[in-house]
């Protein structure tokens, strides 16, 4: 049965997973709604939610829900080419029409405006390897260290297409970078955390070092002048 409209605000999650079941399109099958809940409602608030690729709003309900729930929950950003003819009927049935801020343009033309930190980026527009690509190149920059990205319709590390070798080329290639929380554990979604920048050492470890690098010099200077003595 179709969600019904004029449906009071649903309050817990499994209300709002169940209406998200009840929508009529196939994208964002189960489990994948619960786990992008669950990043959205593990972030720390040092960024916003941005989600690329809107359609029905399944996944942004489970995104905008989690926001909802926490004290200090944020509206989602949304990109989409176009809006979904029932898409502000959804959220208005979820009670989450405030919960979420839609932007209708190409994710690249809202990219080279965007100027915040992100702390969870959800990537669903342009399937191609090369929109990937783009997503990737012109978005993932405003991840804070600790913050998310995750990417729909992942054919897994192994997979030879396009798609798994742009993910391959542009985030697992960099494990000093990104750390791998899901290779399709939850449907086709793989999850990448970004690191925080190692730290540069202390001016106490850096003194540190020289302090030690002096003694050592001074130890080979004694023993060399020793053994000059010694003949
Ligand atoms: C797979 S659907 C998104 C599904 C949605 N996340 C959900 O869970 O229901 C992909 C959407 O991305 C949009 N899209 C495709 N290319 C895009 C682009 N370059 N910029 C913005 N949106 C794009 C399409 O219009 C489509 O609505």
């Amino acid at each position: 049965m179709p969600p019904h409209p004029s449906r009071p605000a649903l309050d817990t999650l499994d209300e709002v997973l169940a209406y998200i079941e009840r929508i009529p399109e196939r994208m964002c099958a189960p489990p994948q709604p619960r786990f992008l809940h669950d990043l959205s409602a593990g972030l720390q608030g040092r960024g916003a939610v941005v989600e690329l690729g809107t359609h029905a709003g399944k996944s942004t309900i489970a995104l905008a829900h989690a926001q909802r729930s926490r004290p200090d929950g944020r509206p989602v950003h949304t990109v989409d080419l176009v809006e979904h003819p029932r898409l502000a009927e959804h959220l208005a049935a979820t009670g989450l029409t405030d919960w979420v801020v839609q932007t209708q343009a190409r994710s690249s033309t809202v990219a080279h405006g965007w100027s915040g930190p992100i702390e969870l980026l959800w990537i669903d527009a342009d399937h191609s390897a090369r929109g990937l690509l783009s997503d990737l190149r012109l978005w993932t920059p405003h991840v804070v260290g600790g913050g998310v990205v995750a990417v729909h319709d992942y054919p897994g590390f192994h997979g030879a297409d396009q798609k798994a070798r742009a993910v391959r080329r542009f985030l697992l290639a960099r494990p000093d970078r990104w750390r791998v929380i899901s290779d399709r554990e939850a449907g086709s979604i793989f999850a990448v955390e970004r690191l925080p920048p190692a730290a540069p050492p202390s001016l106490l470890r850096r003194s540190l070092g020289r302090a030690r690098w002096a003694a050592h010099s001074a130890r080979f200077v004694v023993s060399e002048a020793l053994d000059l003595r010694r003949g």
